[in-house]
């Protein structure tokens, strides 16, 4: 289980983990948009369990195989409650919850720029105050570009910095050594 194949590096783990920690209460609710095969899941687990907490874990699971490790990773949790899984798209999943129910929300579903955007739109009503919203595979701050540059970053698939620009301006953070953005609500 502690290798559960992901796209997320050991230092975007840990800061993960820690990120969390700044939000554990008694029954914590975290949801994750974007499982795949459980990797950063069970990270969110594995903190959220000693508070007796629940992830909703959201995904599309479009490739079958990638849906059967997921249950064959984390089945146990599963059966225990501590993981809710959720087979929808991302804004249709949103729908089934009420405003601020969530102490946290992870973002790692698609990274183009509009997703980004929607996903974010969707869930950061989601939050609690003094909750967290957070997300993956933020490369830095859009602002600081060049005009040239920014252009280049445009034309690539990772739409996450620009997106987080247009919304909150240079008011998120990311997380020493890692790719997590988060932004406090
Ligand atoms: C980058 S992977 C997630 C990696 C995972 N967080 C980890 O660290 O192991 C992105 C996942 O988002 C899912 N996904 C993509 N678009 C989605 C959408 N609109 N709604 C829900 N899930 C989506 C994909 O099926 C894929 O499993």
């Amino acid at each position: 289980m502690e290798n559960i194949e992901s796209l997320m590096g050991k230092s975007d783990m840990l800061a993960l983990g820690k990120l969390l920690n700044s939000c554990l209460r008694d029954k914590v609710a975290i949801a994750e948009i974007g499982s795949y095969e459980g990797g950063s899941t069970l990270t969110l687990t594995k903190e959220s369990i000693r508070y007796d907490g629940v992830v909703v874990a959201i995904d599309i699971w479009e490739d079958e195989a990638v849906c059967t490790r997921f249950w064959e990773n984390l089945g146990g949790f599963i059966k225990l409650g501590y993981i809710l899984p959720i087979r929808k798209p991302s804004v249709d999943a949103c729908r089934l919850f009420a405003d601020k129910l969530f102490d946290m929300v992870f973002i790692d579903a698609d990274h183009k720029y509009s997703s980004v955007k929607q996903d974010i739109g969707a869930w950061l009503p989601k939050v609690r105050s003094n909750g967290l919203l957070c997300g993956y595979d933020c490369e830095g701050y859009y602002s600081k570009y060049s005009k040239a540059k920014q252009k280049e970053i445009d034309a690539k698939d990772n739409g996450v910095m620009k997106a987080l620009y247009e919304i909150f301006g240079d008011g998120y953070k990311i997380a020493p050594q890692s790719r997590i953005w988060y932004v406090a609500v």
